[in-house]
């Protein structure tokens, strides 16, 4: 259905079917890759639910891939599963059809997450994974001096963590990520210590909260950045992150089991 639009906009990951935007930026982390990987445990056939380019698929999984933007099914690389056209809210597989799943950066586009976070309940048989951002942590980060309303936009996206818990059911933990300082995914913490990275707009457009501010803005937030960065400001509240080797940010992972 190559008409349908999820979304309102870009994560590079444009969510919409008519989108070219670069998805470039979204490098799965590999220590990401890694406790994702733990969380599904033995699986062999994963479903991964908002799938997008592919990111964290990983060959040791028989994976079956759901992804509703055309656009985003277009770019997965030819190597991967082709993904089907489908919603979370509407799963079109059978009960206990896999032996996990996983929904990756996804949960904050969906038009009901409760419904799609039961579906990927109704279908799987063991684990259900979910990455996400904490919208409790949003606000703790530094950038919210500099662009708060990026960071209101995203604390109001992100559903809160006990919808999320109360839609899978069953015994869920919670897990914060470290985020590495040389983090190779591209969304907003991920620049935790290298806040000039930030003053590339190739960077910002790879998440997608930006997209909900006007050229202005962004144009204030690259003044005041760049001032607070040449200046010193920047150093002397934050400058110790340039060195911390890990960011416990707003992003969690949650895992969930019948
Ligand atoms: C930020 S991208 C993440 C893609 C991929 N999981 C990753 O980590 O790179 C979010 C994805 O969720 C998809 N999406 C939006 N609404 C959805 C829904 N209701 N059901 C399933 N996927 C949805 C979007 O099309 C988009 O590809």
């Amino acid at each position: 259905m190559s008409t349908r639009t999820y979304g309102s906009s870009a994560d590079g990951i444009g969510y919409d079917t008519s989108s070219t935007r670069p998805v470039a930026r979204r490098r799965p982390d590999p220590r990401i890759a890694g406790l994702i990987a733990r969380a599904l445990g033995d699986a062999r056939s994963v479903l991964n639910v908002g799938a997008g380019t592919g990111s964290y698929e990983i060959a040791a999984h028989t994976i079956t891939a759901v992804e509703p933007s055309l656009a985003m099914r277009a770019q997965r690389p030819a190597a991967l599963a082709t993904a089907i056209d489908a919603v979370a809210e509407d799963l079109p597989f059978a009960d206990g059809r896999f032996d996990a799943s996983m929904t990756l950066f996804s949960v904050h586009q969906w038009s009901d997450v409760e419904a799609g976070l039961r579906e990927m309940r109704r279908v799987t048989r063991g684990p259900v994974v979910v990455l996400a951002h904490d919208p409790a942590r949003v606000r703790d980060f530094w950038l919210y001096e500099y662009a708060p309303d990026v960071l209101d936009a995203e604390v109001r996206r992100h559903p809160p963590l006990r919808t999320l818990t109360a839609a899978l059911g069953g015994t869920t933990t919670v897990q914060p990520v470290p985020i590495p300082l040389d983090c190779t995914d591209g969304f907003n913490e991920a620049y935790y210590g290298r806040p000039e990275l930030l003053l590339d707009p190739a960077a910002r457009q790879a998440c997608s909260a930006w997209s909900f501010i006007d050229d202005r803005a962004r144009q204030d937030f690259d003044t005041s950045l760049r001032h607070a960065l040449g200046s010193g400001a920047w150093d002397a509240a934050f400058g110790h992150l340039r060195n911390r080797p890990a960011y416990d940010g707003s992003l969690v992972l949650l895992r969930s089991t019948p």
